[in-house]
């Protein structure tokens, strides 16, 4: 599990860390490699992955998590990295990459447009943001039919497609999007969510077929000074 501490900065990542918070960035830079390193070498897999990030409960930080992790991958400028806003109901993506909004994610599923319509290059240049789009609908878009050619054509482009997910408990949680991904981390928001309520979700998302790939521990307040910590 990452442990991530509350004076992350939001806007921050990869280059642009502060020097106080490299550990933060080296848990991105890992985690976007060893989800990147399955597809070098021998016996890679030719298409490229696709991870989704939830939260347990709303605002504990996947967008932020979500971000970063997508900025990491594309910080050596060797993969082609996507990050797509996937929370229709309250969209994060074009605002924190300073874009306007535009049709995008809702549309493409909705098919009245393409992936090329929607991709915005940011920088890095090998790093692109799918927006929510304009007026999403947040019930019933993420349809087994749908999501398939569109994860197909994801795949085909981009070494790592990062979704940004609506809270994994929530009324507008994207099983069926989640299901279909590689992958999905939890960022659970520490002295929030309850121990059992978390278990009872993983489990949950296990039954439905959602595979885990880990969880962050977001937002942990400094209780006891650093170096106290690292020996517990
Ligand atoms: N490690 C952190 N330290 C400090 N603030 C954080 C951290 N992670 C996230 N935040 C802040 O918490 C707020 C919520 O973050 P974010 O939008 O990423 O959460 P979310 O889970 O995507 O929320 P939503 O449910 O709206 O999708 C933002 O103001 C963000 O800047
Ligand atoms: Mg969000």
């Amino acid at each position: 599990m990452i442990r991530l501490r509350k004076n992350v900065s939001a806007a921050s990542y990869a280059g642009r860390i502060a020097a106080n918070v490299t550990s933060v960035s080296d848990h991105f830079e890992g985690l976007a490699r060893s989800l990147l390193s399955n597809m070098d070498g021998d016996g890679g897999s030719v298409v490229g992955k696709a991870v989704g990030v939830a939260s347990l409960e709303s605002r504990a930080g996947a967008s932020t998590i979500a971000a970063h992790l997508a900025a990491a991958a594309a910080a050596d400028g060797r993969d082609q990295i996507a990050l797509v806003d996937a929370h229709l109901a309250r969209p994060s993506v074009s605002s924190r990459f300073r874009q306007a909004r535009s049709a995008g994610f809702a549309e493409w599923l909705e098919g009245v447009i393409e992936m090329e319509d929607c991709l915005i290059c940011v920088a890095p240049q090998n790093l692109s943001v799918i927006g929510a789009g304009l007026k999403p609908r947040v019930r019933g878009v993420f349809q087994e039919e749908t999501l398939g050619p569109i994860l197909g054509r994801l795949r085909g482009r981009f070494d790592l497609t990062v979704f940004d997910l609506p809270p994994a408990d929530g009324p507008t949680a994207a099983d069926g999007l989640s299901r279909m991904l590689d992958g999905i981390l939890l960022v659970i928001e520490a002295e929030r969510v309850r121990r059992e309520t978390a278990v009872r979700t993983v489990r949950k998302l296990r039954e439905q077929g959602v595979h885990i790939l880990g969880a962050v521990l977001n937002k942990r307040p400094d209780h006891i000074p650093d170096w106290l910590y690292r020996r517990i």
